[in-house]
């Protein structure tokens, strides 16, 4: 990477930061969206209508991103996760999902650095984003490991049940509800289980283990902890009809707002220790 490429991206970073803390007071300020109008007039998936869920063929591109998965297998991405443009999948995921335009341009900024890729000229394949510990990384919850399985995009089905099976909340109607403390002593238990089976070539860092909190986290944040929905995302990689985000603050879902969820989950992982240390968050 070029110094001035550095410099850009270092100030490109300031200038996300700055305007995120500007966005998230605004969300604090203004009135939510109304409920069937987080995805604008005119985006797919206004009104809760998806387009047509069509499971992915022989040949097309997938990664370990259920939520990406997602958006191919609607149609919102190309169907064949192939030729993406950076600036599309930004765009596609903020109207989507109602994250905010600030995390929208960083990871897929950050993902184009890790491709060594021009966010705003290049194109990359679903897949290519599974490159091994710069976003995917062991001990995750829905993907057993790079090394028991190359290919990140196979759903880990037994994993998906595990996590299922431990949501111990209960929404209003009584519908099971999962939780920050869930998903904590889920990637807990995840942690040592990889360890375990994979002793030889797991590895995790702090920075991993924060992807891994901030993954899992939009479970409780996007999907609301609704395990119906959450079911859908995680075995089928589907939007259920007539879903829509749980945020549903104006500017979308700031990492300002998502961090308060994300150190919760964070914080309440005890990491399996290695030889000698102690547990660590
Ligand atoms: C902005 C572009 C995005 C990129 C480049 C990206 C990439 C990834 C990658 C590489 C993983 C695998 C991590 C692992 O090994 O555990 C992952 C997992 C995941 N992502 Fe995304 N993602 C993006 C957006 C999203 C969005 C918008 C959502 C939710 C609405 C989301 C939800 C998830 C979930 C639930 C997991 C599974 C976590 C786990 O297995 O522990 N992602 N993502």
């Amino acid at each position: 990477m070029g110094i001035i490429h550095f410099i850009g991206n270092v100030l490109l970073n300031i200038y996300i930061f700055s305007w995120d803390t500007v966005l998230t007071l605004f969300n604090l300020i203004l009135p939510n969206k109304a409920v069937g109008k987080i995805t604008p007039k005119g985006h797919p998936g206004f009104g809760g209508k998806w387009p047509e869920y069509v499971r992915r063929k022989d040949g097309d591109s997938r990664c370990s991103c259920p939520a990406l998965n997602a958006m191919a297998n609607h149609g919102i991405l190309p169907h064949d996760g192939r030729n993406i443009k950076f600036t599309e999948m930004s765009q596609k995921i903020r109207t989507t999902y109602n994250f905010s335009s600030t995390f929208c341009l960083f990871v897929p900024n950050y993902a184009a650095g890790y491709l060594k890729k021009s966010y705003r000229k290049d194109t990359f394949d679903l897949q290519d984003l599974d490159l091994h510990n710069a976003i995917e990384h062991d001990g995750s919850l829905v993907r057993e490991d790079f090394y028991n399985c190359p290919d990140q995009s196979i759903i880990a089905v037994p994993l998906v049940e595990q996590l299922v099976a431990c949501a111990s909340g209960k929404d209003a109607d009584g519908k099971p509800l999962l939780t920050a403390k869930d998903l904590s002593q889920a990637l807990t238990q995840r942690r040592v289980d990889a360890k375990a089976t994979n002793p030889n070539h797991f590895s995790t860092s702090l920075v991993h283990r924060t992807f891994g909190s901030a993954n899992a986290s939009t479970l409780l944040t996007i999907f609301g902890g609704r395990m119906d929905d959450i079911r859908s995302l995680l075995f089928d990689e589907r939007l259920p009809d007539r879903w829509e985000s749980r945020v549903r603050s104006q500017f979308g879902l700031t990492f300002g707002a998502f961090n308060s969820t994300v150190i919760k989950v964070q914080f309440g992982v005890k990491n399996p220790p290695s030889k000698g240390q102690p547990e660590q968050a």
